[in-house]
């Protein structure tokens, strides 16, 4: 029972089908095909906005790429101190920002609020020996699997805005949050002051596909020639444009995200309910992470169930994790089986009743 991450499976079937129908025959390289144009297209209705689109195979290149478009190398991009774009990204932002910084700030659920960000901006020294701060990166989901309202994006575009800033979102679990938040892909972004996005499917269902998609044309300027540099112009780019057609049609990342969303909330609710255990953040999306006994962590762990341990840094002021507790993370995939989520719940209820009997 693989709990460790929503990448730890394959593709969907309906994605692999498309990238079998996209297989066959000659279609020009590089993005030149007719599935590269229609998905560009799709991504226009999607968004229901003008949008230019690049085709990439990692979230940290759809990252790193969307980030070297809004930020100069003297400019400075402000995120979450345990953002994916700071943390786990060895550098890539900062390498293609060509010596731009990213500054980590903290907050709890690894989310920023716009009363921090602003507060931050201004007390930025303006001299010239200073970066100026350029961006501002957001990840939805956060790291801590948490999910920002509209009015929470709406509010930082507006400290973006005041401060001339540009606004990116990470979106490698961007369906997930619209199933939480019941909105549309254009409400979660643009009609909120997203500037620019790296749209995530990898995760939920694709083999390796991910898109940057930006709202505003001329921040798009020189990013098809920054993708190639970067070696995200894919020779067989078809076959990157076909999963996500398999994945965009009859809704199938909708309904992924909802089956990956609705086991993660049978999770939590599950093991939130047991003695001894409670959530470090709410489940809002397809992550959960309870603070254990390390006593039931380890029956989990001896029942064959695998997660990862996570960080307590962006714990609320009044939680903390007691030296005999272990703060974990257990994320759901579009293809964990409701079989696995029970039998998890299962080892979890009968170690807590063991351990209340002794
Ligand atoms: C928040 C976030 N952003 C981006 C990514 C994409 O990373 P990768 O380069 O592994 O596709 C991940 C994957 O773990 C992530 O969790």
């Amino acid at each position: 029972m693989n709990f460790l991450s929503d990448n730890i499976v394959g593709a969907s079937a309906p994605v692999l089908q498309a990238l079998m129908q996209a297989n066959d025959g000659a279609m020009p390289a590089y993005g030149g095909d007719d599935i590269t144009k229609r998905i560009k297209a799709r991504f226009a209705e999607i968004f229901e906005h003008e949008v230019s689109v690049y085709l990439v195979t990692t979230g940290t290149a759809a990252n790193a790429l969307a980030l070297s478009s809004i930020v100069p190398p003297w400019g400075l991009c402000v995120c979450h101190k345990e953002a994916h774009v700071i943390d786990d990204e060895c550098g890539a932002p900062e390498f293609f920002m060509h010596g731009a910084k990213l500054a980590g700030l903290p907050g709890v659920g690894s989310k920023l609020t716009a009363a921090s960000v602003s507060a931050y901006l201004e007390g930025l020294p303006k001299a010239v020996k200073q970066m100026p701060p350029k961006a501002l990166s957001i990840s939805q989901v956060t790291e801590s699997g948490m999910v920002y309202g509209l009015d929470e994006i709406a509010a930082l575009s507006a400290v973006c805005k005041a401060h001339g800033l540009s606004f990116h979102m990470d979106g490698a679990r961007f369906v997930n949050a619209l199933v939480t938040l019941g909105c549309t892909p254009a409400e979660m972004t643009w009609k909120q002051g997203i500037d620019i996005l790296s749209f995530g499917a990898t995760k939920n269902g694709c083999l390796m596909a991910e898109a940057i998609v930006v709202f505003k044309p001329a921040l798009a300027e020189g990013l098809d020639y920054r993708c190639k540099r970067a070696g995200q112009v894919t020779s067989k780019g078809r076959l990157i444009a076909a999963q996500l057609e398999g994945y965009f049609a009859n809704d199938h990342w909708y309904d992924n995200a909802r089956h990956a969303n609705r086991l993660a909330t049978l999770l939590s609710d599950g093991l939130s309910q047991l003695p001894g255990v409670r959530l470090a953040w709410p489940t809002e999306a397809n992550e959960v992470f309870p603070i254990l006994s390390k006593s039931l962590d380890q029956a989990l762990r001896e029942g064959g169930v695998q997660y990862h341990p996570w960080t307590d840094v962006s714990l609320p002021a009044h939680e903390s994790v007691g030296a005999d507790e272990a703060l974990v993370r257990l994320v759901v995939s579009f293809a964990t089986r409701e079989d696995d989520v029970r039998r998890v719940l299962e080892i979890a209820r009968s170690a807590a009743s063991r351990q209340a009997a002794e």
